[in-house]
């Protein structure tokens, strides 16, 4: 599988990396300038108390940077009665000082489903702001950068579930929210990490069949199966940031922080999620975290989730390895400020690819809303049949 970032993975805190680094403080300063913004005393005042959520990782000394951004954007949101939904996986600067609604993709898509606004910025990847269209089709869904993809909504077609559909008469496809609107199209049922073996065993039982099709993510199919003890029929798509995880990751960890809590998500490989403590959605981790106050903490996750939630646990101490998602680090404050101000990147679907797509979500957002389901540690390994 082809991957972006070939940098290995580290895992200690001193080898970390920004993931603000990315786009870089003093490129955000530059692009402030460049659109006539400057970091005056009146800017200075209007944002410090957002400054309060981010301080403990952007140092005083970058704010100007980011500041006259983050002003002119929420100024333009009221004005253009637009709110933006912010991926747990956006910067810091952007989850928490521009952000009106955030969260997983469970919770981001229900807001898309409720929100009044007339305009909805996605601040995440092209397969969210799809899913905000398919449910919002009044709404002008804007995403900064077009390129902000998803190595798992790229792994498979619309043409591939046809063709898995025909092989597989009778069985329930469900397909995980990262795929397209294409794929949504062909589906039964759409799930997420937090609700991913709950709509499992409602497919199962709703088809009354013991066997399910759940595409496209290799893992997140195994670590069901694992769950639900149901046979699951998958694709060979991966997470290009949570494959990365290894099992000698967690030992080494362990090793060089003795008591820490490592948490999963369940695009995971199965053994990672084997030797992990717990295992859930980027909802159902921040839960954890916030509830449960571990003094040491890992997230095998993307960057910026650690950044986020340090934020409602300052006194939790975070160990944080770098595994960068490229497609989530398009989205900058710049590439919003331009979004608003010139009303880009529009997503367009096809009326009747989006009708089909909303029957798939529609059938998720109806299924009892509960808690996101946390990945009990310790199941045994189930087997997948990948097509
Ligand atoms: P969540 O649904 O847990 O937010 O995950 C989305 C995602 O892209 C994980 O890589
Ligand atoms: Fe896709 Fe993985 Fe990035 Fe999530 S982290 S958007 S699954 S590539």
């Amino acid at each position: 599988m082809a991957r972006i970032i070939d940098a290995p993975l580290t895992t200690s805190e001193s080898s970390g990396c920004d993931p603000r680094a990315v786009h870089g403080t003093w490129g955000a300063l530059d692009a402030a300038a460049r659109r006539g913004l400057a970091y005056t005393p009146e800017v200075a005042a209007e944002t410090a108390p957002l400054y309060e959520h981010v301080k403990h990782v952007i140092p005083a000394v970058e704010w100007p940077a980011y500041a006259p951004l983050i002003s002119a954007i929420n100024k333009m949101k009221r004005a253009k009665h637009a709110v933006i939904l912010a991926h747990n996986y956006m910067t810091a600067e952007i989850f928490h000082c521009v952000g009106d609604f955030r969260g997983d993709s469970l919770q981001l898509a229900r807001e898309a489903a409720e929100t009044d606004a007339a305009v909805i910025v996605q601040a995440g990847v092209h397969f969210m702001a799809e899913t905000s269209k398919i449910l919002a089709p009044d709404k002008t869904v804007l995403i900064p950068d077009m390129r902000a993809g998803c190595s798992l909504a790229a792994s498979i077609t619309g043409a591939d579930v046809r063709l898995i559909k025909q092989r597989f008469p009778g069985l329930p496809v469900v397909t995980y929210v990262n795929t397209s609107a294409d794929v949504k199209a062909e589906s039964d049922v759409c799930c997420t990490s937090s609700n991913a073996a709950a709509v499992v065993e409602w497919a199962a039982r709703e088809w009354g069949v013991d066997r399910v099709i759940l595409l496209p993510d290799e893992f997140l199919a195994k670590n069901v199966a694992a769950q639900t003890g149901i046979k699951i029929i998958s694709w060979h798509g991966r997470c290009e940031v949570h494959e990365r995880f290894t099992a000698e990751d967690i030992t080494e960890l362990r090793a060089a922080h003795p008591g820490i809590v490592i948490l999963a998500h369940p695009e995971c490989p199965p053994d990672v999620m084997a030797a992990s403590d717990f295992a859930g959605s980027t909802a159902a981790l921040q839960d954890y975290v916030v509830e449960k106050r571990p003094a040491k903490v890992v997230l095998l996750t993307e960057c910026s989730m650690s950044d986020n939630v340090a934020a409602a646990a300052p006194d939790v101490d975070f160990v944080r390895p770098c595994n960068l998602c490229p497609h989530m680090k398009r989205i900058t404050l710049e590439g919003i400020y331009d979004a608003l101000a010139n009303m880009q990147h529009e997503v367009i679907i096809p009326e009747d690819v989006r009708v089909r797509a909303k029957k798939a979500i529609d059938a998720m957002l109806a299924l009892p809303k509960e808690k996101p389901r946390a990945f009990e540690i310790g199941r045994p390994e189930v087997a997948v049949e990948l097509v």
